[in-house]
């Protein structure tokens, strides 16, 4: 396996890459011509060939889910673009969108061509206005260009093209609480089913995809299925963006073949900082489990993971040496859960509450030996019984570091403190357990 595979990363370094000249002189939009070319059905049943599995997190299948829409009835159908990108860790969709934001609106084109759909959405995290700003930019030059509005370069084809900012919950992310904020109510997850595939925006058949997922699709149309399938692994196709932070030498966008290894990644990212080793990594978000030195060699595809017993989620590599005491890490990640959780449902809102104010106390030096047993328990009441995946990601961080490192959160309560050192990061009038 070739380590790097930059495509979707290729233009960043571009001069004025964003702009939809630089674009164009490098091949963009070509695929788009393509793509205009061919019946919608077969844009669809390229991208299913393809194998392209979402790059949001669940890595469910792209064309499959295109497929689940129900036969046109003459009403408005939708895309929705997920850019909330809230992840931690996860830092790929906003450099994506600033440094190469055409490739994605070519991406929504022929997605939208491929399902029917005339109005196309990208809900944006609001915190990145200098991202939203870039968006609008290049909306306005592919409206200016004929490549959107009442005919796609001439062809017929009507799509018109909306940027929202969101407000910056995590929660948005989820795609039924991102339809109810873009909708305009409060940004609360639906129930399920029915799906967005049936009823999603204003209640009208919706696909909502991730930014990578989408900026893919060009690249599939131009080079065809049977090259996408030619890199990763047999069920993990393609190319994607691995994101590597934290103690490496030179953090960053890594683009490569599904089932690349973080020892592969670490290499070219320089290594762990010079005169420390490598103690824990998050191998997809801090809402997947754990992974340890011993798991450097496990390929990076949705389903080595898995088995390696992880999620693949966004590929954010956060990696942590020797330095970091576990607790606080996972403490301060509780923290995140417990401010972002909606509240919709008990066991979410209570339990990472309850949690959050248990790790505090054990950092703060005053854990009790029968606090071991609660953050074993707390999981369980959440995990299976949340009403979104918000709830059940909340404990992966916990859960697996008392498996690697249970002795840890041990000696914090013998010793009546960190051993690290490291501060309590809060005020302990928070601590109300
Ligand atoms: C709490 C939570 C946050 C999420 N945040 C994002 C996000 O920021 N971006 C994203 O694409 N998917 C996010 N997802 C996953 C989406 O619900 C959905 O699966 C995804 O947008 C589908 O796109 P894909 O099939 O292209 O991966 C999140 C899910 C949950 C439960
Ligand atoms: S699991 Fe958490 S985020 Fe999801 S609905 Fe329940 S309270 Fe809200």
């Amino acid at each position: 396996m070739s380590a790097l595979a930059p495509l979707l990363t290729s233009r960043w370094g571009n001069e004025r890459a964003w702009t939809l000249d630089a674009y164009q002189r490098t091949g963009g939009y070509q695929a788009l011509r393509e793509a205009l070319r061919m019946e919608p059905a077969e844009v669809l049943n390229t991208v299913k060939d393809s194998g392209l599995r979402g790059r949001g997190g669940a890595g469910f299948p792209t064309g499959v889910k295109w497929s689940f829409l129900p036969p046109p009835d003459g009403g408005p159908r939708y895309l929705v673009v997920n850019a909330d990108e809230s992840e931690p860790g996860t830092c790929k969709d906003i450099p994506l969108m600033m440094a190469d934001p055409h490739s994605l609106i070519e991406g929504i084109i022929i997605t939208s061509y491929a399902i029917g759909c005339h109005h196309a959405f990208i809900y944006l995290r609001g915190e990145v206005v200098h991202v939203y700003r870039r968006l609008l930019n290049a909306v306005t030059e592919a409206r200016r260009a004929g490549l959107l509005g009442s005919s796609v370069m001439g062809s017929g084809y009507e799509l018109e093209l909306t940027v929202h900012a969101g407000a910056g919950a995590y929660i948005c992310g989820e795609e039924t609480a991102l339809l109810d904020s873009l909708e305009g109510r409060r940004g609360q997850p639906r129930l399920k089913p029915p799906f967005p595939a049936v009823a999603g925006l204003y209640a009208r058949p919706t696909v909502v995809n991730n930014v990578e997922s989408i900026a893919s699709v060009p690249w599939i149309i131009a080079g065809g299925a049977d090259w996408w399938k030619s890199m990763g692994t047999e069920k993990s196709t393609g190319v994607g963006i691995y994101s590597l932070s934290g103690h490496v030498v030179r953090p960053g966008q890594y683009e490569a073949p599904l089932g690349i290894t973080m020892r592969e990644l670490l290499e070219l990212a320089g290594g762990v900082r010079a005169g420390h080793r490598l103690k824990f990594w998050m191998p997809g978000g801090s809402s997947t489990p754990m992974f340890t030195p011993e798991h450097l060699d496990v390929p990076l595809d949705y389903d080595s993971v898995v088995a390696a017993g992880s999620m693949l989620g966004t590929r954010a590599l956060q990696c942590f040496d020797e330095t970091v005491c576990v607790v606080w890490a996972v403490s301060r990640w509780m923290d995140f859960y417990a401010h972002e959780s909606c509240g919709k449902c008990t066991p979410c809102r209570e339990g990472t509450f309850w949690l959050r104010s248990v790790l505090r106390r054990i950092e703060a030096g005053l854990g009790r030996p029968e606090d071991m047993q609660i953050l074993q328990d707390i999981p369980n009441s959440i995990v299976g019984r949340a009403f979104c995946p918000l709830g059940d990601g909340a404990p992966s961080s916990l859960t697996s570091s008392l498996k690697f490192f249970y002795d840890e959160y041990v000696q914090h309560i013998q010793l009546g403190g960190c051993p690290f050192d490291h501060k309590a990061s809060y005020l302990f009038e928070a601590v109300t357990a």
